[in-house]
Order: C-alpha cells, then structure tokens, then sequence
C-alpha cells in the first residue's frame, strides 16, 4: 500500500467511555489518479451506472455495509446501482459478474473482494474498458494503484493494533490467548494479524496458544473454542476474535465449559454490531473495535471526484470508533444503525 497513514489522534470522547480513534489517510503518494472524464467508459446517459460486485450474505457487517451502498447510490440520486453478490461467497461468481459489467460498459465498478487474489485479469479488463474500479472494504494482492483508482474502508490494521493496546492495558502481567481468524486469503484478516502482532507479537508476557479460522461464523467459532478450552485445560485467558459473531460463538463455548465470558476469559471483537455492543453492555464481550460499514457517502463522493476527473488518494480509511465498557455500548445502542 502506497499511502503513508499516521495516527492522527486518539481522541478521549467524555463520559462515553469511548475512544474515537480518528484515523487519516496522509497519502505522500501525489500518484493518486482519477479518470479523465471524456474518456471512462460507459453510458453516456444522465445516470450514472454503477456495478457492485459484492461479497453477499456474510453477517451483520456485510449486511450493513451493502444495505448503506444501496440506499446511498440511489435512482434520486441520479445512480442505477447493479448489485452483483457473489455465490456462495464464490470468487469465481464475482469474476463472472465483474466482466459482465465491463461488457456492459458501466461508469464505475465497485469491488468487495471475497479473494484477496486472482483479480489481475479483471483489473486488466476495466483498465482497457477505461472503467474506474473503487475498492470498497477489501484489499487485493497485487497492492497495485495502477489498476485500480482507491480503497475505501477503515483502516484493519489500526483497528487490530487498537485491540491489541487494550489487551495489553487488560493483562499488564500478560495472557495465554486465542486468535479466532477470518477465512484465509482475505485480505482484512492478513491486516488484522499485522496489527494485532505489530503490538503483541514483541510482548514476552503474552502467549498465543493457537490461531485458527472460524469462517466469521458464530457457530464455527464455538466449535473451534470449544476444543481450545479443553486442549488447554481452561488455561485461556484472551480471545482475539476477528469479527463480532466469532467473539460470539467464543462467548457460548466459554460459558458451555462453565467459565464466566467478561472474568475468567476476556473476549475482544472487530466490527461494533449491535449484537456486539450488547453484549458489551451485558459484560459478555470486553471490548469492541468497531470497524464502520457505514460509508456509503464517501464512496458517492469519491465516484463524482473519479468520474469529474479529479484526483483521489489510493487509500481513504473511514473513521471509527472503540468501545472499552459496558456503560459505552450502552450509550451507543440507542442511535446504533447496525
Ligand atoms: O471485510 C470485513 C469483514 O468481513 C468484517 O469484519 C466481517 O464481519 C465481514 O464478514
């Protein structure tokens, strides 16, 4: 990734116990690129049309970051949105639907990735069509700008790194803990490792007993958690799971080994759903790294800009938020929007 991002601040939200961790993307990189107007492909009509190949059903967060996508890009708004989900969270499904949106000649493509790889062809494709392609939450590998104009999402590996500093505020004597991964070969789960081992992997004090994924899922990750208690006797302190339904499935496999989830095994989660946040506010989950779905705007906003011709920075990270008590989620729950 070519954008040099800094921590801008940690800023201490009073009484909310919340930690609005405001994180900007300080692109040194002047190689940002927009396309020229006059030449992107595309219908030439007053409506711009966008093609979104999307992830699909895949939990909470994927619901709410597809369902703002579409309710922002709206026919009022001057868009015909295509949504292309993919099947079965199949990558081939989305090549099909991403070269049949090239065939098509839409204004721009949007790509959630459900690979982190194998897209170079496509990419190559859209190039040639002249058609902007935007990243919307996931990464792929080649990290290669040329292909394709900018990312959009918050920033994995601050999040992960946020979660990190909590664990070890936690347990200033340390913590035998678990990670539970999203699937393989997705690119927020590598960065979420990234961070997550930037802090803890140099903490002599901590000691990771095992990493394995649970596919995002509730009931994978009990299962996986489950085995984790009994192979290491109850001897776990920590849970670093990668998304709110998996710290979920790791709450009932603490409490099916009657554990207390919140004192004899601390659970922290990515994403900051609902479901999460309350079981923050029940003291089920410790702490919670939101990872904000919610940025459908910016992505409209940052279509115009490509489509006027302007330039864009190749990576725009979303603002979000952490939640480090239950009398946080608390505040939050009443105006949450996923
Ligand atoms: O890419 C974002 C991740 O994908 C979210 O953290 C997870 O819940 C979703 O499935």
């Amino acid at each position: 990734m070519s954008t040099s991002k800094r921590w801008a601040r940690m800023v201490g939200l009073v009484g909310a116990a919340a930690m609005a961790l405001t994180m900007t993307a300080c692109g040194e990189d002047d190689s940002a690129i927009g396309a020229d107007p006059a030449s992107t492909g595309g219908s030439d009509s007053e409506v711009t049309t966008i093609g979104f190949v999307a992830v699909g059903p895949e939990g909470a967060w994927r619901q709410a970051n597809e369902k703002n996508m579409q309710e922002t890009f709206t026919e009022e708004a001057g868009y015909e949105l295509k949504y292309a989900p993919a099947t079965n969270l199949d990558q081939k499904s989305q090549i099909d639907a991403f070269t049949s949106f090239v065939d098509e000649g839409v204004d721009v493509i949007l790509l959630s990735a459900t690979e982190g790889s194998g897209w170079e062809d496509s990419l190559t494709r859209a190039q040639e069509a002249e058609i902007p392609v935007i990243l919307i939450d996931r990464g792929i590998e080649p990290d290669n700008t040329d292909l394709y104009v900018t990312r959009i999402a918050p920033d994995n590996i601050e999040v992960s790194k946020a979660v990190a500093s909590w664990a070890q505020e936690e347990f200033p004597d340390g913590a035998n803990y678990f990670v539970l991964e999203g699937p393989a070969g997705v690119s927020v789960v590598n960065e979420r490792n990234v961070g997550w081992d930037e802090v803890i992997g140099s903490d002599s004090k901590f000691n990771k007993v095992g990493a394995q994924t649970a596919n995002w899922s509730t009931e994978e990750a009990k299962g996986v958690f489950e085995t984790v208690l009994k192979s290491n006797n109850n001897d776990v302190q920590m849970v670093f799971a990668q998304n709110d339904e998996m710290g979920l499935g790791a709450v009932q496999a603490v409490e099916e080994a009657g554990l207390v989830p919140g004192e004899d095994v601390k659970i922290a989660t990515i994403d900051g759903t609902k479901n999460a946040l309350q079981a923050l506010a029940d003291g089920k989950l410790s702490f919670v790294a939101e990872y904000n779905p919610l940025f459908g705007e910016t992505a409209m906003d940052v279509v115009e800009k490509v489509l006027a011709g302007e330039d864009v920075e190749p990576y725009i990270i979303v603002e979000s938020l952490t939640f480090d008590s239950p009398e946080a989620a608390a505040e939050a729950l009443p105006d949450r929007q996923f």
